[in-house]
């Protein structure tokens, strides 16, 4: 993830990985395609350009994987290369600061390997650069010396299949974008998919737990996995500390309410946001950038992480002019919604709301 992270202790609904959390999620991950719970139409896409790569017996195309935290990037990218019986060369966008750093990586692969780069948009632009033509070529050109006695060396690399993952597919450049074979946006999920990966974590982690338990905690989850994991798991030592060791409803409630995590499993960069938005800025319309300053967070962090769960939630809308409560979010906030010129009273989403 970008952005610096909110301040103080990390809450338990907050979308991104924590420390030792990784490797606690890597025991959770499904391992195959079929094991991966919802994302209905990714999986079919995905499951077909596989297939037919398996068929013809060539690498697939390059995938791109977009979508915010914790909905499944780094655990397609791992299933591509499991389901191609590939091995997974892993690094992300920030560690190449170099076009030599990826000239490495690249020189290094193997015919059929899978490369995943994990949060690709923040790579450097000179790496991109060489990325385009190795996608497209599969060579890079190697730049020796300096100035006019410069020449560049053509390096053959053996045709591999690269995996992107992006929480912000619009900040790639378009000639990048275009280079992928597909790109799969994931979505967040339903409540009844979070209430299957619920279960499905209770059985690998050897936690009891009743429907009604799984189901309360899948409802406040986000509609995000890693967050549904987590949650299990506060919810399991709760009933291991406080109770019978068996996850119900009502310990699944006690916890939750413990830990603050809102009925709607809104976090607290979320709440900051509608927050700001209704109590200091009247609703807006107000700019993202302005938006971030005021609930002390990076613009992007807003941007990838708060705002496309609270548009999903139909809390928040996105006009010309900026960003505007609905009415929704006055009602959960407990606020009246202001009887007022800018009509946000009928804010549904409406880009045309503000033209004038
Ligand atoms: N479809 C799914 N079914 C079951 N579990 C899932 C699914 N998607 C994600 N998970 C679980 O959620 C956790 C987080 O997923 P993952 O690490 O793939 O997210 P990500 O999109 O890569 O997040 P980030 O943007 O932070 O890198 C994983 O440990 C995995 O167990
Ligand atoms: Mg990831």
């Amino acid at each position: 993830m970008t952005g610096g992270g909110p301040a103080g202790p990390v809450s338990v609904t907050a979308a991104e990985a924590e420390g030792d959390e990784r490797a606690i999620e890597a025991a959770l991950r499904p391992r195959t395609l079929d094991e991966v719970v919802g994302q209905a139409r990714v999986r079919e896409q995905l499951g077909l350009v596989l297939e037919a790569a398996r068929r013809r017996g060539r690498a697939p195309d390059h995938v791109l994987l977009s979508g915010p935290p914790g909905l499944g990037k780094t655990t397609l990218a791992m299933i591509i290369a499991s389901e191609m019986s590939a091995p997974l060369r892993l690094t992300s966008g920030p560690a190449i600061t170099h076009a030599g750093d990826l000239a490495a990586i690249l020189s290094g692969l193997n015919e059929g390997d899978v490369l995943f780069i994990d949060e690709i948009h923040r790579m450097s632009r000179p790496a991109e650069e060489m990325l385009y033509l190795a996608m497209e070529d599969f060579r890079v050109d190697v730049i020796i010396g300096k100035g006019p006695g410069a020449t560049a060396i053509p390096i053959e690399i053996p045709p591999f299949t690269l995996v992107g993952a992006t929480t912000r597919a619009g900040l790639l450049p378009g000639p990048l974008r275009d280079r992928f074979g597909f790109t799969g946006h994931l979505e967040f999920y339903e409540p009844h998919e979070l209430d299957l990966i619920v279960h499905r974590s209770a059985g690998l982690l050897g936690v009891r737990l009743t429907d009604e338990g799984a189901a309360e905690i899948a409802s406040r989850s986000r509609g995000t996995p890693r967050i549904a994991n987590r949650l299990l798991r506060r919810v399991r030592d709760y009933a291991q500390v406080r109770a019978d060791g068996v996850v119900s409803l009502d310990v699944a409630h006690r916890t939750l309410e413990l830990y603050e995590v809102d009925e709607l499993g809104l976090d607290r960069l979320d709440k900051a946001v509608i927050d700001v938005l209704c109590r200091r800025f009247g609703g807006g319309p107000v700019g993202v950038s302005t938006l971030a300053v005021a609930v002390g967070e990076e613009r992007e962090t807003v941007e990838e992480v708060a705002e496309p769960f609270l548009v999903r939630m139909g809390f928040l809308a996105r006009t010309p002019r900026g960003r505007v409560a609905t009415r929704a979010a006055w009602d959960h906030l407990g606020l009246a919604v202001p009887a007022d010129p800018t009509g946000r009273d009928d804010t549904d989403g409406a880009g045309t709301l503000f033209d004038t």
